[in-house]
């Protein structure tokens, strides 16, 4: 089967081509390099042993989809491509919601024309928001408190419309992401944030290796088992891997379904940096600063409809993520950049 991976470069997308390849899947991934580099491709087909279809190019180009689902005889899509920062989309709503609503659009409506209808989209706790009970199940209200939820939620709410008419026959997973970090064990591709972190996985990779000076805890007054604010955090090679149990559950399956990818276990800002300490051996310096508009205390996910319907769940533990982070980190200082 051949797969359209779009942003196939970034981070979790260069990851799932790995495990696509590895799996037998072609992949063709179209990314603008928005947020990611070219070395990234070497990298994949380094670790893959195969080779896959590369095209520079946007998700809002229609004419562009148009020729390439036609011409690779594209059979399945996985949409990464989007923006993804909390605050740059409080700041820049109408970009957000071109970029991620409009061009979810685009695309749909060029698989539609072609007839491919077999899609796998990336979401997001945080279409959750507050009012929720933890853990989060797939049926729990959906609210998202901020401009880049609120994209997440549309495009859902598309794709719904999308499945609903009887004779419908597209077959799509929404798969909700908790909080992906880690890296891919060879050390050679991994999460390469331009500038200065938003994410605390990152931003403690960057202190550790003397690039940033200090990281601040945001928050020590939650109601969690030490004040700081905990998570769900998942192996981004496992999430990588629920993208093709879902393709394979699509392969079986009409309609819409939605699943949490997360591991059911929460940790906090201080458990990660005491944890991390313990696998790198370095110390993160670090200082309480006030709480960070927008973030709840606590969230984690109820996962276990994907482990019922599609037979995936999480195998990778918090020590595997933390060693596998610090081997990229360390390999790669600069990133991609070096390159
Ligand atoms: P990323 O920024 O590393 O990857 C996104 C990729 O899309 C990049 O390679 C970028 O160059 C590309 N891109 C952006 N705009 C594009 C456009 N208009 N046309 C073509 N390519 C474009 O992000 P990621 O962390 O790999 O996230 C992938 C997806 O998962 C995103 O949709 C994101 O919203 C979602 N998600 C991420 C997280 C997370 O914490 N990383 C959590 C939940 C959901
Ligand atoms: N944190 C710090 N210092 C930092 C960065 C984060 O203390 O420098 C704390 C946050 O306050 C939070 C925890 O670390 O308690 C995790 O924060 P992240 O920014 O790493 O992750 P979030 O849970 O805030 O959000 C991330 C993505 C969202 C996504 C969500 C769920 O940024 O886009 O996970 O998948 F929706």
């Amino acid at each position: 089967m051949r797969v359209l991976v779009t942003g196939g470069l970034g981070y979790i997308g260069s990851h799932t081509c790995v495990e696509l390849l590895a799996a037998g899947f072609d992949v063709v991934v179209l990314d603008n390099l928005a947020n990611s580099a070219l070395a990234a491709l070497d990298r994949i087909e380094q670790i893959a042993q195969r080779s896959l279809a590369f095209i520079e190019g946007d998700i809002r180009d229609a004419d562009l989809l148009d020729s390439l689902l036609d011409d690779y005889e594209i059979e399945a899509v996985i949409h990464f491509a989007g923006l993804k920062a909390v605050g740059e989309g409080q700041q820049q709503p109408m970009l957000y919601h071109d970029v991620n609503v409009a061009g979810s659009h685009v695309l749909l409506s060029a698989m539609e024309r072609a007839g491919v209808n077999c899609f796998v989209f990336s979401s997001s706790a945080t279409v959750y928001g507050a009012e929720a009970d933890i853990p989060y199940v797939e049926t729990s209200p959906v609210n998202p408190s901020n401009v880049y939820g609120n994209t997440k939620r549309i495009v859902e709410m598309m794709l719904a419309d999308l499945c609903q008419p009887n004779d419908s026959d597209w077959s799509v997973a929404v798969l909700r992401y908790f909080n992906p970090i880690g890296a891919h064990p060879s050390g050679l591709i991994g999460e390469d944030p331009r500038g200065i972190p938003n994410n605390l996985m990152p931003y403690i990779a960057k202190v550790a290796v003397g690039e940033l000076q200090e990281l601040s805890v945001f928050g020590n007054d939650y109601s969690t088992r030490d004040g700081t604010g905990v998570r769900d955090y998942i192996h981004v090679v496992d999430l990588a891997k629920g993208h093709v149990e879902a393709l394979k559950f699509l392969a079986k399956k009409q309609g819409i379904e939605v699943f949490n990818l997360g591991s059911g276990n929460g940790y906090s800002v201080l458990e990660l940096i005491n944890a991390f300490k313990d696998i790198s051996g370095v110390a993160v310096p670090y200082k309480f600063a006030p709480r960070r508009a927008g973030d709840l205390p606590e969230f984690y996910a109820e996962p276990s409809k994907a482990l019922q319907l599609m037979g995936w769940k999480t195998e990778l533990d918090l020590n595997h993520m933390l060693a596998d982070t610090w081997h990229w980190q360390k390999n790669n200082p600069k990133g991609y950049s070096a390159e």
